[in-house]
């Protein structure tokens, strides 16, 4: 009888964690209309997924030509950029204060500082120890100039948000869904049916050929690869985005993957010693 009123609540339990999971997928990944998100199948899925280097690489250009006029990347110094798993990480320049992309993308943005001879406040080209700058002076006057909405830093974003890379994906894809009558938008708000409600107060930021991409050098295995420029359609530059953001979300997820494979690996060679030891140990005892 107790086993099965146990069981009854397992299996509640059990369904209601089902429910209450398929809801926030709901309401963070459906939208209104009809428009189906599509599930890409990203190369950093899976127990060996790994992002893919020049992809991010390109979306890192398409953030710095196209979001930065908005958005920060909060959570990110230059010099993460060349760490070790990072998009731009040499295998000559281990220690990224040193990488010469890493300097050349801190020089190119402005930094505010405090001028240590009086303490006034200075403006100087960026290095690699300094965090991306705000692109406001606060979030009033980031406020002020999106029509009364916040644009949210990105570098946490793939994870901030529910499926954050399938969700980022769509998100700069939607806009060229067609708009349901029921939905009515106010100046300054344009539909997106991934966005709750359907209504976003960022106008599409992405259009084909946006930026211009170039050829990639990438190392792999100490052997340069040359990775040719693809098209900037919205898909590309929305992927390379994507490849970009899910990194500065979880950049240490290929450290851990491996880690994690070398822990089963050890784990299974101990098992069998354990289990050979077992046997010699008690091969003369009856049991
Ligand atoms: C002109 C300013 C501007 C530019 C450029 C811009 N955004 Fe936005 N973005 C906004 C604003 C404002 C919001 C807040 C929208 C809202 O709350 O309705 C926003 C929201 C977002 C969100 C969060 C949506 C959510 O779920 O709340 C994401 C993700 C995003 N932007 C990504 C991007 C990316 C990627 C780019 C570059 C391709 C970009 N944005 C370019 C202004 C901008």
């Amino acid at each position: 009888m107790a086993f099965m009123k146990l069981k009854t609540l397992i299996i509640g339990s059990v369904v209601a964690a089902a429910s209450v999971a398929g809801l926030a997928f709901a309401a963070g990944g459906g939208g209104t209309g009809d428009y189906h998100m599509e599930h890409k199948d990203w190369s950093f899925n899976g127990a060996f997924g790994k992002y893919d280097r020049a992809a991010a690489q390109r979306g890192y250009q398409v953030y710095r030509e196209v979001c930065s006029s908005c958005h920060q990347l909060k959570f990110l110094a230059f010099r993460h950029l060349g760490d070790k798993g990072a998009p731009f990480y040499l295998e000559d320049f281990p220690n990224p204060n040193d990488n010469p992309y890493v300097k050349n993308f801190a020089a190119d943005w402005n930094v505010e500082d405090i001028d240590s001879d009086n303490g006034d406040t200075i403006e100087r080209p960026g290095i690699p120890a300094d965090y991306f700058p705000p692109i406001f002076p606060n979030d009033a006057a980031a406020r002020a100039s999106n029509g009364g909405a916040l644009p949210p830093e990105l570098s946490v974003i793939a994870k901030a948000r529910t499926n954050g890379p399938d969700y980022i994906y769509n998100l700069m894809l939607a806009y060229s869904a067609h708009k349901p009558d029921d939905v009515e938008l106010t100046p300054g708000l344009y539909y997106n049916p991934v966005m709750d409600g359907g209504k976003i107060a960022m106008a599409a930021p992405l259009s084909d050929g946006l930026v211009e991409y170039e050829a990639i050098e990438v190392e792999d295995h100490g052997k340069i690869k040359t990775i040719p420029a693809p098209e900037a359609t919205v898909e590309q530059m929305s992927s390379d985005l994507v490849q970009f953001l899910a990194w500065s979300a979880d950049p240490k997820m290929e450290q851990r993957k491996s880690t994690g494979l070398m822990t089963i690996i050890y784990l299974l060679i101990l098992s069998l010693l354990l289990f050979l030891s077992y046997k010699r140990v008690w091969r003369n005892v009856k049991h």
